[in-house]
C-alpha cells in the first residue's frame, strides 16, 4: 500500500486502510476493498484480488499523476470469513456499527474473545460501540471479486454486475446425548449425539429444498461439527455444529431456525437427546445501488466486455458498505465455478479485465457529486 502511495492505518475494527488525498477538500472518500482472509483449505483469489485490485488502482492512478476529486480508500477488511468465532465479515460490521457486544464476546475453540482478538492485531474494540463510518461518511463503495460460481463461465460473459446478495444466518448447535461402549450398549440402550446431528442435516436439507420458489432463493449447510469423545469405539456424546442458512428473503431467515429446531423436537427427545441452539450471526439480504450498477454495466459495455446483472449467493463486506454507502460489486468468472477449495482458480486475462472495469467504475464515481436515495 505504501508503495503505491497510499497512507496506512488500522481502524478501531482491526481493518487495514490506505488512502490517497482527493483534490476537493472535505469530499468523502471512494472506497474499494476486501479481504486477505480464507476458509480453511480455500484458495488464492476469493477476496484477495479485490484487496490487490484497490492497490493496484492506486498505483495506476499514481503513476499516471491524476489526482481524484474525492479521497480514494483501499481496505483490506478484517476476518470476512466465519473464522474462529461464528462471526464473518467482521471488519466491514465493525466499521458501519453492526458488529454487538454479543458478536464481540463470542469464544474461538481456544477461549479467546473476538474483542481481545481484535485488540491483538491493532484494533480498538472499546470504541466499537458507534460505526467507525457513518452514513454519508463514505461517498461509495465497490468490491471486485471472483463470481464463486458456475454462471459466468458457463454463459461465457467476463463481468457481472451483482445486484443483490443473500442474507447469512448462523446458528451454534449442541446436541447432547451420553458417551458408551460402542459394543456392549445394545442399539435401543443409546444416546448417540452424532445420530442427533444427522437428524437435524437431514431436515435442514429437506427444508431448505421445500422453500425454494421462482423468485425465492434458499440454502442452508452444515459445514462444521465437533463430535465428542471422538473415538471410532465411544458412542457420540456431544456434537457441536454451525448451522448457517443464507436466502434473498429477510422473512425465511427469520423464522428458519426456529421452525426448523420445533420441527425436529419430538424425533430428537425420542432418541434420549437434548438440543441447544443461539443465533451467532444475522447478516440482512443486502440491495446494491441501481446507480453504481448501471455504472460498472457501462464501464464494461465501454471497454467492449459483455456484463451480466446477478445476484450473489455468497457474502461480502460490500454488503455491509451498502448499509452507509452507495455501493457495488464486479465479479468475474473463476474455474468451473469452485471456490472455497484449492482447486479456486481465474485466468490472469479475466482478471485484467476486471480490474479494469472496476478502475473506470472508481473513476466514473469520481465524476458524481451525489446521489438521489
Ligand atoms: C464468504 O465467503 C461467504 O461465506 O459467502
Ligand atoms: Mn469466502
Ligand atoms: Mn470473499
Amino acid at each position: 500500500m505504501q508503495q503505491a502511495g497510499l497512507t496506512v492505518h488500522v481502524d478501531a475494527g482491526g481493518n487495514l486502510v490506505g488512502r490517497l488525498e482527493g483534490a476537493t477538500p472535505g469530499a468523502a472518500p471512494i472506497m474499494t476493498g476486501s479481504h486477505t482472509d480464507t476458509v480453511f483449505d480455500g484458495g488464492r483469489y476469493d477476496g484477495i484480488i479485490g484487496v490487490l485490485a484497490g492497490i493496484e488502482i492506486a498505483h495506476t492512478l499514481t503513476e499516471h499523476g491524476v489526482q481524484l476529486q474525492h479521497p480514494f480508500e483501499v481496505v483490506d477488511f478484517l476476518s470476512e470469513e466465519p473464522s474462529d468465532f461464528g462471526v464473518s465479515c467482521v471488519g466491514s460490521r465493525a466499521m458501519v456499527g453492526l458488529l454487538s457486544p454479543e458478536m464481540l464476546a463470542q469464544k474461538s475453540p481456544a477461549g479467546q474473545t473476538l474483542s481481545e482478538a481484535i485488540e491483538s492485531v491493532g484494533g480498538r474494540p472499546k470504541e466499537l460501540g458507534r460505526a467507525i463510518r457513518g452514513p454519508g461518511s463514505v461517498h461509495s463503495f465497490i468490491e471486485l471479486h471472483i463470481e464463486q460460481g458456475p454462471v459466468l463461465e458457463r454463459e461465457q460473459i467476463p463481468i457481472g454486475a451483482v445486484t443483490d446478495l443473500v442474507g447469512i444466518r448462523r446458528y451454534r448447535v449442541v446436541i447432547t446425548g451420553q458417551a458408551d461402549h460402542s459394543g456392549t450398549t445394545p442399539m435401543d440402550y443409546r444416546k448417540d449425539a452424532l445420530l442427533g446431528a444427522s437428524i437435524l442435516i437431514q431436515a435442514t436439507n429437506a427444508k431448505a429444498r421445500a422453500l425454494n420458489t421462482d423468485t425465492a432463493y434458499v440454502v442452508s449447510t452444515v459445514g462444521y461439527l465437533t463430535v465428542l469423545p471422538n473415538s471410532s469405539n465411544a458412542v457420540p456424546a456431544s456434537v457441536e455444529m454451525m448451522l448457517e442458512v443464507r436466502s434473498n428473503r429477510n422473512s425465511v431467515l427469520e423464522s428458519y431456525g426456529d421452525e426448523l429446531f420445533a420441527q425436529i423436537h419430538a424425533e430428537i427427545a425420542a432418541e434420549g437427546l437434548t438440543l441447544d441452539a443461539s443465533s451467532v450471526s444475522y447478516g440482512e439480504p443486502a440491495l446494491f445501488h441501481p446507480a453504481v450498477v448501471e455504472l460498472i454495466g457501462d464501464a464494461a459495455t465501454e471497454r467492449g466486455y459483455v456484463s451480466l446483472r446477478m445476484p450473489s449467493g455468497a457474502g461480502h463486506d460490500a454488503a455491509y458498505l451498502s448499509k452507509i454507502a452507495p455501493s457495488g460489486m464486479v465479479f468475474i468468472p473463476c474455474l468451473n465455478g469452485r471456490s472455497h477449495c484449492p482447486e479456486e482458480s481465474i485466468e490472469p486475462e479475466q482478471l485484467k479485465k476486471g480490474l479494469q472495469v472496476t478502475l473506470d467504475s472508481v473513476l466514473k464515481l469520481d465524476t458524481i457529486a451525489g446521489f438521489a436515495e
